[in-house]
């Protein structure tokens, strides 16, 4: 998710969850295959396993930025045909993708030629007028026979003019019974959903009814331990329990003081856990701690240190003006 799942958050989320997928930020091809943004690629090893999302539609440009992309250590190369922003309808990429199948396919196939790892595709169920129950099995068909495996859909339609991103991730109807249907009908293709998916058991009730994947956005951001920490049990059946969200802040503790030893500053970091502590005793101290003081000049590890004592302090506070 642009400006949100960058390299710190990738490192935090992981801290969380050991299994899941990550995925970048949209990454354009035109920026690291003319524009030479190589630095776009960096990442921490520690974020594996992780997918670079590209944005583009010129074939031979999207083959060539997955191969960078292959080579800085990604495991997935994604292509983004869901993204409705006018910035990138300009670049004829993201959503007007779903009117242009063939190209899609083209750029699949050039990119499954270039790399090795799983190239997979991010769409929607359509895009203004188009029908979605003729548009995406059409489109489906056409990127798995160029050699797609890997699809995740966002269960809605996106409106190209008179929404903005937002309001395109909000008000057009989620269709989840059209995306059930079409793994049914393409049964050899690992299909994930997207769109609206809150908590772990919607994930669950999805997996059960068959989909290969989920694919949570806002609300892993905003509640990253609700929905991370217990990922690994509860999803891939894993053996562990889920970290606690103290030991989760904690843990982040040698990634900070390495950022910031390296010139970067606090917030850069802090801001993605801000949701830590979302929904528990003492969150708002932690918010209200990290968001008045993270960006001071010389905030380092001791500001997180602090919030979680502050924190504390106030849960143990509000016990204490419980009633007996
Ligand atoms: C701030 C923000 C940035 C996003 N950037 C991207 C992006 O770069 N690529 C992409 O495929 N989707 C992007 N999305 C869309 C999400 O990946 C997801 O499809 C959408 O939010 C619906 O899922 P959710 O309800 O689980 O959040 C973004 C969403 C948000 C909120």
């Amino acid at each position: 998710m642009m400006d949100w799942t960058d390299r710190h958050c990738r490192v935090f989320h992981r801290v969380l969850s050991k299994e899941t997928l990550l995925y970048t930020e949209m990454v354009t091809a035109p920026a690291l295959v003319r524009g030479g943004a190589l630095h776009l690629l960096d990442h921490d090893p520690r974020e594996h396993p992780v997918a670079l999302q590209l944005g583009g539609s010129d074939a031979a440009e999207l083959a060539e930025a997955a191969r960078l992309g292959e080579e800085a250590g990604y495991d997935e190369i994604n292509l983004n045909c869901g993204c409705p922003s006018d910035r990138v309808q300009s670049g004829t990429f993201g959503a007007v993708l779903m009117t242009a199948p063939d190209t899609v396919a083209r750029a699949v196939r050039a990119m499954r030629d270039a790399v090795s790892v799983p190239v997979t595709v991010k769409c929607r169920i359509g895009v203004d007028d188009q029908d979605p129950e003729t548009v995406l099995p059409d489109f489906l068909a056409r990127i798995r026979y160029a050699g797609c495996e890997r699809v995740i859909v966002h269960a809605r339609k996106a409106w190209l003019q008179g929404l903005s991103p937002k309001e395109n991730r909000d008000i057009p109807p989620l269709d989840y019974d059209l995306v059930a249907r079409m793994k049914t009908a393409f049964s050899d293709l690992h299909l994930s959903i997207n769109g609206g998916i809150e908590t772990l058991e919607a994930a669950e009730r999805f997996l059960a009814a068959g989909l290969d994947g989920v694919m949570i956005g806002r609300a892993a951001y905003h509640r990253p331990w609700d929905i991370l920490a217990e990922a690994d049990r509860r999803i891939f059946g894993q053996d562990v329990e889920p970290i606690a969200p103290e030991d989760a802040a904690r843990a982040m503790l040698p990634y900070i003081e390495a950022h910031i030893a390296a010139g970067g500053k606090l917030h850069q970091v802090m801001r993605h856990m801000l949701g830590l502590f979302a929904g528990r005793p003492g969150a708002r101290t932690w918010r209200r701690v990290l968001s008045e003081n993270a960006t001071r000049p010389g905030a380092d590890g001791a500001l997180v240190l602090r919030a979680l004592e502050e924190m504390h302090l106030a849960r143990d506070a509000a016990w204490a003006c419980v009633p007996a």
